[in-house]
């Protein structure tokens, strides 16, 4: 099950991802916005942050204007590793080598073709251990607050 959300400014993007994932029988949730009527973009970051870290949701998507107050927000949840991405290799990437978690685009920064594009090769690309396991081990100490740098 995959978490979708977005506020006004990222609203065009989750149409067109919604309309590939009808398409191609995926299922999700959908924590809104519902329009393009302006509203506060940490409200859908938080849905969706507790859907992937607490709800059963194994992915999630989350679009704003720009992808960054979403990521900013969404991040503050305790093992979230949301990642805003404006190109394939970085799609790509962000779950090889980061595990990332919640991808998150911009309505103003991209198109709806390369966020239908973006969001298939986050969805599609598995995880790489090894030197990435202890990366991300890393990264979650930190956020633990029991990480030691040497
Ligand atoms: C809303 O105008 C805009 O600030 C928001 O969509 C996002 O870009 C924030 O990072």
């Amino acid at each position: 099950m995959i978490a979708l959300g977005c506020d006004h400014g990222g609203y065009k993007l989750m149409v067109a991802i919604k309309k590939d994932l009808d398409d191609k029988g995926i299922a999700y949730k959908d924590f809104g916005t519902d329009s393009e009527a302006s509203v506060d973009y940490p409200v859908y970051a938080y849905k969706v942050a507790k859907a992937v870290t607490e709800g059963g949701c194994e992915l999630g998507i989350l679009c704003c204007g720009t992808g960054i107050g979403i990521s900013m927000a969404a991040n503050k949840i305790k093992g979230v590793r949301a990642a805003v991405v404006n190109n394939e290799f970085g799609a790509e990437m962000t779950r090889r080598h980061n595990h990332a978690n919640i991808l998150c685009m911009g309505g103003r920064v991209i198109s709806e073709e390369q966020a239908v594009k973006f969001t298939d090769i986050f969805l599609n690309t598995p995880e790489e251990g090894d030197r990435h396991d202890k990366r991300v081990a890393m990264i979650t100490a930190i956020e633990n607050g029991t990480f030691e740098a040497d």
